[in-house]
């Protein structure tokens, strides 16, 4: 089935209305207007089902993991474990010890630059990345490529902020160690060619850890399909709270890597004079896990599979394009970011308005985007912007909610006219 048939075919299945319905926070007003929340790519809201799964975890079962002989902890243990069973199915990862849990994809990205890096890197060596990744995906490695004499190689963009893939495959040579990208970017929306990617650098026996944040809600990931060494995502751009997220890892990778951090559940066995380190995944969890994160977040997955992860990410594509021409008829206005495969991300300006101000003015529409750099300054420095304004939709966003940013960004052309 083509683009515009899939579009048709799920707009007439997708009841957004009864989607709206499991998000309480929608329906609250903020300014006096409707809220209009288009700042999912920062954090998306949390459905029902999520909300109540926290609740029930810390209402029945909360106690500590992996450490009591008693009934509650067994509990908490096995609601843990069957989180992390619903992780590896999500991703069709091969096994459990093949997912770890962190804080976000900042930590994951941190654990295999501390881990992998110091161990692996020498002086020398090459981590390649591209120009538009965020600063999760680039300032771990400056700082392991300073301690280790490692450095840097960043793959270029075109002018619709899309790999430069010839560019990116000149890049990786005899010194290059690892690849590390983006799945989506956070300020443009594009879709990187990932599986090209993986191929280009496993044909150079080069391992790839891809950044997932913005990919995990919106594209299907099946990490052995995709075949990539190390995925990272957060929770809480994916329907579930925050401080919970995944370093998948290809076991073997896993295995070699020393634990990064050391404490409880970390170790086999400890004496003063040294340690043993716990087997996968629990050599990389060190000190109390957040348990009511995981259940959130396997709640969070079996929601969006509910829905049907194509036919919510073939309405926010929908969402995407009418957003693109609603505002590109907006006179000064400019959009950044347009690639051919785009995730539900609307970067743009407004000639005359910094887009913090833009931002100011939306909110009291009732609009929530986010404005500024996205963690992202070697991409904003390469449009030569101090920021942009970005809209960003979820499986929860409307045809109305895009209509009211059109008239506020109209509103606000007029106020600064
Ligand atoms: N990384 C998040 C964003 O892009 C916070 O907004």
């Amino acid at each position: 089935m083509n683009l515009r048939a899939r579009i048709s075919a799920s707009a007439a299945v997708y009841d957004v209305a009864r989607v709206r319905a499991d998000f309480p926070v929608l329906s609250r007003q903020v300014n006096g207007k409707p809220l209009a929340y288009l700042d999912s790519a920062a954090s998306t809201q949390r459905p029902r089902a999520v909300i109540d799964a926290v609740d029930y975890y810390e209402t029945h079962l909360h106690s500590n993991v992996h450490r009591g002989v008693h009934s509650l902890s067994q509990l908490a243990t096995d609601a843990f474990e069957a989180a992390r069973e619903r992780v590896r199915s999500f991703l069709n990862a091969a096994s459990t010890r093949e997912i770890v849990f962190v804080r976000g994809t900042t930590e994951a990205i941190n654990l295999v630059a501390q881990s992998w890096g110091h161990s692996e890197l020498k002086p020398g060596d090459e981590i390649a990345i591209s120009a538009l990744e965020h600063h999760a995906n680039i300032v771990p490695w400056q700082m392991v490529a300073a301690a280790t004499g490692a450095r840097l190689r960043v793959a270029p963009l075109d002018a619709a902020g899309q790999l430069r893939f010839d560019e990116f495959e000149a890049l990786l040579g005899e010194r290059t160690r690892l690849v590390a990208m983006a799945h989506v970017s956070n300020a443009l929306g594009t879709i990187l060619p990932v599986q090209r990617v993986v191929a280009a650098a496993h044909a150079r026996g080069i391992p790839v850890l891809l950044d997932g944040a913005q990919a995990v809600a919106h594209e299907p990931v099946d990490v052995r399909a995709l075949g990539c060494d190390f995925y990272a995502f957060s929770g809480h751009k994916l329907y579930a709270p925050t401080g919970i997220g995944v370093l998948y890892g290809r076991e073997a990778l896993l295995e070699a890597m020393p634990p990064w951090q050391g404490g409880g559940d970390m170790i086999r066995t400890v004496s003063v004079e040294r340690s043993t380190w716990n087997e996968l995944p629990h050599k990389f969890e060190a000190g109390t896990p957040n348990i009511s994160g995981a259940v959130g977040l396997a709640a969070a997955i079996d929601y969006l599979e509910s829905l049907g992860r194509e036919q919510a990410a073939a309405h926010e594509l929908l969402l995407l394009r009418a957003a693109t021409t609603a505002l590109e008829a907006i006179p000064g206005i400019h959009l950044h970011g347009t690639a051919a495969h785009k995730a539900a991300v609307l970067s743009f300006t407004l000639d005359g308005v910094h887009p913090h101000d833009l931002g100011t003015v939306l909110d009291h529409e009732g609009v929530a985007i986010r404005a500024g750099h996205h963690c992202a300054m070697p991409l904003m420095e390469l449009l030569g912007l101090p920021a942009t304004a970005r809209a960003s939709f979820a499986c929860y966003s409307t045809l109305e909610e895009v209509a009211q940013l059109e008239r506020a960004v109209r509103h606000a052309r007029e106020i600064f006219a």
